[in-house]
């Protein structure tokens, strides 16, 4: 029989083995190398915010973004380099859509004067997104740190990986679901659509000849129809932005999902998570819409799982010193 010391020993084995395959990310982890990291992020956000009431929705896109492909780790901020980086910024999902790179740069410039060589780009796009929700009346909470920076980018990935407004909502949900989200973490982090802006070219199906109908989409309420049938008409520019929600466009609360109950959301994928028939995700909006504190509390721990998607931590990876490029 295995005497207790080496049964002991066996323990610390395996736990040091699951420390290591599935390394924490921690609240303290810049306490003693760089305290002051979060307010300094926030004074760059507060200072963008007075020229761009949008820039704070921009950035937590950039945070989902990056997270949904090859996990947190900066990869969407590299920009192309001709030989061995083929940038996501170019991939569908993110190209003349992306944006706040500009913002992200202050904000590692204002870090980097502060604590040299220190503070991860991958950990700047989560502390960005905790400040862009609280300083738009959403939640706060304690960011999780210790992400490093990749070297690579995966374009081909941020093409496969990153849902879009057109799809189905089980498609959609498969693709959380292959980061290791469910269908709680997509209902509470669609909730970011409740500020923000889109553009004419990913709802605009919608608005005159949906799936080939010849008709509008019916979950489209009139109202709303008609303005946006104004601001998006049809061989109109694509690009023309509106509010991602109708009612408090700049504000951070539960009114995305008050909007999607009267067939006022903006995008086939967020109607759609009211509007599919049997869907589990119908019960979810309308507690969330019922309950703000309910959808703040799921928001806070799906931003926490989002920010979890396969971290590089320990000596993986790097602490890139310009975002846009490995050192
Ligand atoms: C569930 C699947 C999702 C789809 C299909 C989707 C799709 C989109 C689309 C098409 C836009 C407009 C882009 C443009 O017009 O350039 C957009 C904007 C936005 N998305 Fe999502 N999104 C999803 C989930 C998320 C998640 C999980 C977050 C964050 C947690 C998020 C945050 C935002 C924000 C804040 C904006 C506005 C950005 C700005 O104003 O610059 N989205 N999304």
């Amino acid at each position: 029989m295995a005497s207790f010391s080496s049964l002991l020993a066996m323990a610390l084995a395996i736990s040091i083995f699951l420390s290591h395959s599935n390394a924490q990310l921690s609240s303290t982890f810049y306490s003693t190398t760089c305290p002051n990291v979060s307010s300094i992020v926030s004074t760059v956000i507060q200072q963008a915010l007075q020229n761009d009431a949008r820039i704070g929705a921009s950035l937590i896109r950039l945070h989902f973004h990056d997270c949904f492909v090859n996990g947190c780790d900066g990869s969407i901020l590299l920009d192309n380099n001709g030989t061995t980086i083929v940038s996501e910024k170019d991939a569908a999902p993110n190209n003349n859509s992306a944006r706040g790179f500009d913002v992200v740069d202050n904000i590692k410039t204002a870090v980097e004067n502060a604590c040299p060589g220190v503070v991860s780009c991958a950990d700047i796009l989560a502390l960005a997104s905790e400040s862009a929700v609280s300083l738009a009346s959403g939640p706060s909470w304690n960011v999780l740190l210790g992400r490093r920076d990749s070297r690579t980018a995966n374009q081909a990935g941020a093409n496969t990986s990153i849902p879009a407004p057109f799809e189905s909502l089980s498609n959609i949900t498969t693709k959380f679901s292959n980061v290791g989200l469910n269908v709680n973490d997509l209902v509470a982090l669609s909730g970011a659509h409740t500020f923000g802006r889109a553009q004419c070219r990913t709802f605009s199906n919608r608005l005159f000849n949906f799936s080939n109908t010849g008709n509008p989409d019916s979950h489209l309420k009139h109202n709303l129809l008609s303005t946006l049938q104004q601001v998006c008409p049809q061989g109109g520019s694509g690009s023309t932005v509106t509010n991602l929600d109708p009612t408090t466009p700049d504000t951070f609360d539960s009114s995305y999902f008050s909007n999607l109950q009267n067939n006022r959301g903006l995008l086939q994928s967020d109607q759609e998570l009211f509007s599919t028939s049997g869907a589990a995700t119908i019960a979810i909006v309308n507690s969330f819409s019922a309950n703000q504190t309910a959808f703040f509390q799921s928001f806070v721990q799906s931003m926490i799982n989002m920010g979890n998607i396969s971290p590089l931590t320990g000596t993986s990876g790097e602490i890139r010193l310009n975002c846009r490029r490995p050192n």
